[in-house]
This record gives structure tokens, C-alpha cells and sequence, in this order.
């Protein structure tokens, strides 16, 4: 019995890693941190929209987009208390999102 339930946590903890390498944990991340003023769909809403052909997915790069979550321009919140590992992986849902960038593995760690 003891040994089920051993093997049931382990399921869960590497549904959880596969999770996050497929970018989820980014996704989390911005419904969290960023839907709320960006839209679900990064459509703008309080925020610019930063979708597919807006500003942000034609004309920022991956640093500049890093740039704006830390330091927040404008009324903008910067979100200097997340990680480098968080950003990253909002960066990365980002592109996902916009289709800047077919393959972002390389930005999931
Ligand atoms: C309180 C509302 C609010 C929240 C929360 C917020 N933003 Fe913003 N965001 C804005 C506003 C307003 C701007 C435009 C700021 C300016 O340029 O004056 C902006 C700008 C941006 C831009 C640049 C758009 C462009 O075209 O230059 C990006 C990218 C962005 N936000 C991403 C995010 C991400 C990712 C998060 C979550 C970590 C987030 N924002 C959270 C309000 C918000």
C-alpha cells in the first residue's frame, strides 16, 4: 500500500516537470501576474495589448521585454521580486503566445 502511494507522488511530481517544461509555469505566471491587466489572451485591457502584432511581439526583444516586467514602465508594476528563472519563462510564454518564436525550449529551464 505504502508503495502506491509512493508511486502515485512520484507520478504527480514529474506531471508536475513536464509541466513546466512545456512552459506552464509561465502561463501560471502571467494569469497571476499579468492577465489582470493584459487580458487573458494578451489582448490589453488596463495594459497595452502584447499579443500576436502588437508593439511588444514586433519591436521589443526578449531583453527589452525582460527589461519592462522587472522595471515596469509607466504605470506599470515591476516585478523585481521574481526570479530570473520566473522571467525567463514569462519571456518565453510570451513569445509562445505572440508566434515570435516556434520553438522556445531553449528559454524553459
Ligand atoms: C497594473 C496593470 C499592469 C500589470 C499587472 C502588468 N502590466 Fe504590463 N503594462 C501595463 C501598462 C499600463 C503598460 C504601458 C506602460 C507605458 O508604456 O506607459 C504596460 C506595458 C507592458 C509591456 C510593453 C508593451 C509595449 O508595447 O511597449 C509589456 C511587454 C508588458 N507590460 C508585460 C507585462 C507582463 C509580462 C506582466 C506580468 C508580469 C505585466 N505586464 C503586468 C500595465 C500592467
Amino acid at each position: 500500500m505504502r508503495l502506491v502511494v509512493l508511486i502515485a507522488l512520484l507520478a504527480v511530481l514529474l506531471a508536475a516537470c513536464a509541466d513546466r517544461a512545456a512552459g506552464k509555469f509561465g502561463e501560471d505566471l502571467y494569469r497571476l501576474e499579468c492577465a489582470g491587466c493584459h487580458g487573458a489572451d494578451l489582448q490589453g485591457r488596463i495594459g497595452p495589448a502584447i499579443g500576436p502584432g502588437s508593439n511588444a511581439a514586433r519591436n521589443l526583444s526578449d531583453e527589452q521585454l525582460r527589461g519592462v516586467i522587472v522595471v515596469g514602465p509607466g504605470s506599470m508594476p515591476g516585478y523585481s521580486r521574481l526570479s530570473d528563472e520566473q522571467v525567463d519563462s514569462l519571456v518565453a510564454y510570451l513569445r509562445e503566445r505572440q508566434g515570435v518564436r516556434e520553438d522556445a525550449s531553449a528559454y524553459h529551464r
